[in-house]
């Protein structure tokens, strides 16, 4: 296929010249690469002008001049790496990759190759492959388990504070690859609910795409607080362990999920407090706890202040205290509620409002 413009090149062309022309072009626009190009372009000016003395020395001493020692194509090459380097040190892969984390960005592959999806007896729904649990890596059953025990206490919630349980619209927002929401499927035609998955996570909303059926509407979104519904449609919106990782825009996200929620609706998000920092402390040997937070962090036995941040913004870890969680929910619901984390596990609270 021939390309019409950059954004082709980056889908369909085949070298590797195509790329390092477009990230090239891509890099010259940030101020520091351009400010590299030109000094690589005066080193490349004294290369030049330094091969010609060398030359007209060997000339006139009538013996073969010495190799340059720096070819400009490799100069041209390392400039190019450098560049590239400097505009990754600079942004997240975010901006790079459009706010989202596309099918591609573990692999150079499109579409992506999946292992094949696990069946269990007596599941109405494919498991995805280990591969595809993203944090879940233990047995199917475990996976089964853990993933219906949230569900169950979700709609414990949802008993509690809706008037009934028939034809819910429910949304798992940051849904991974459908870990909880694929327990609501149980009894979706039952109680005549519409389900819908989002997440960041191309790659996850893809597996669920080629392998579950329809009627579970599932999409990819972005860390932008905008979502592709329209205004008032859900009844009910939960998340498990997405606040916990969203560093930036939490008030245009609750604002956005306060938008598409219908009057009256729930919001069911799970977050850290200053349990899961306790959490977090009691285990600050382990090489988990490590991985996850920065050793500074893990020397604070207490939340040493209202709300922490850790970590780039697809690997990161948000603490708010409860008191200011609950302070700062309450500006975009109401009856807000931020409840323990359940007695069986986790070590997140749940905290629950309403539009
Ligand atoms: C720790 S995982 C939890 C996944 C799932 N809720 C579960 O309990 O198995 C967090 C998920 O949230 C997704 N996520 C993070 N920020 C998001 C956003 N702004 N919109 C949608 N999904 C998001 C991530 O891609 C990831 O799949």
């Amino acid at each position: 296929m021939k390309p019409t413009n950059d954004l082709a090149i980056t889908q369909y062309q085949d070298g590797p010249a195509m790329f390092t022309h477009l990230a090239r072009k891509i890099a010259l626009m940030v101020p520091q690469v351009r400010r590299l190009e030109e000094e690589r372009n005066a080193a490349l000016r004294r290369i030049n002008a330094l091969e010609r003395q060398i030359s007209d020395i060997a000339q006139r001493q009538e013996r073969p001049a010495e190799p340059a020692q720096a070819q400009p194509e490799h100069v041209m090459q390392q400039a190019v790496e450098q560049a590239l380097s400097r505009v990754r040190a600079e942004y997240t892969s975010l901006p790079r990759f459009g706010y989202h984390l596309p099918l591609d960005y573990e692999a150079l592959t499109l579409p992506p190759a999946f292992d094949p999806p696990v069946m269990v007896e007596g599941e109405k729904l494919p498991l995805p492959p280990v591969a595809e649990r993203h944090g879940h890596a233990g047995s199917d059953a475990d996976y089964l388990e853990w993933g219906r025990y949230e569900k169950d206490i979700l709609l414990g919630f949802m008993r509690e504070g809706l008037p009934s349980l028939d034809h819910l619209s429910i949304m798992d927002f940051g849904c991974s690859s459908g870990r909880i929401l694929r327990h609501f499927y149980d009894d979706a035609a039952d109680h005549g609910w519409a389900l819908t998955g989002v997440d960041v996570s191309a790659r996850r909303i893809e597996w669920m795409r080629r392998h579950w059926p329809r009627d579970i509407q599932v999409y990819t979104g972005t860390f932008l607080p905008h979502l592709p519904f329209e205004s008032n449609s859900f009844d009910v919106i939960y998340g498990m362990s997405v606040f916990t990782h969203m560093k930036y825009l939490w008030d245009t996200w609750l604002l956005e999920l306060r938008r598409v929620l219908k009057p009256g609706g729930m919001l069911i998000q799970s977050i850290h407090t200053e349990h899961a920092w306790r959490f977090f402390y009691d285990n600050n040997q382990q090489a988990w706890a490590q991985d996850a937070l920065g050793p500074m962090i893990l020397q604070h036995e207490t939340m040493p202040s209202d709300f922490v941040y850790f970590g780039d913004l697809d690997k990161n870890q948000v603490f708010w205290k409860r008191e200011i969680a609950l302070e700062f929910w309450s500006r975009y619901f109401r009856d807000v509620r931020v409840l323990p984390p359940p007695e069986r596990y986790s070590y997140q609270n749940w905290v629950i409002g309403r539009k």
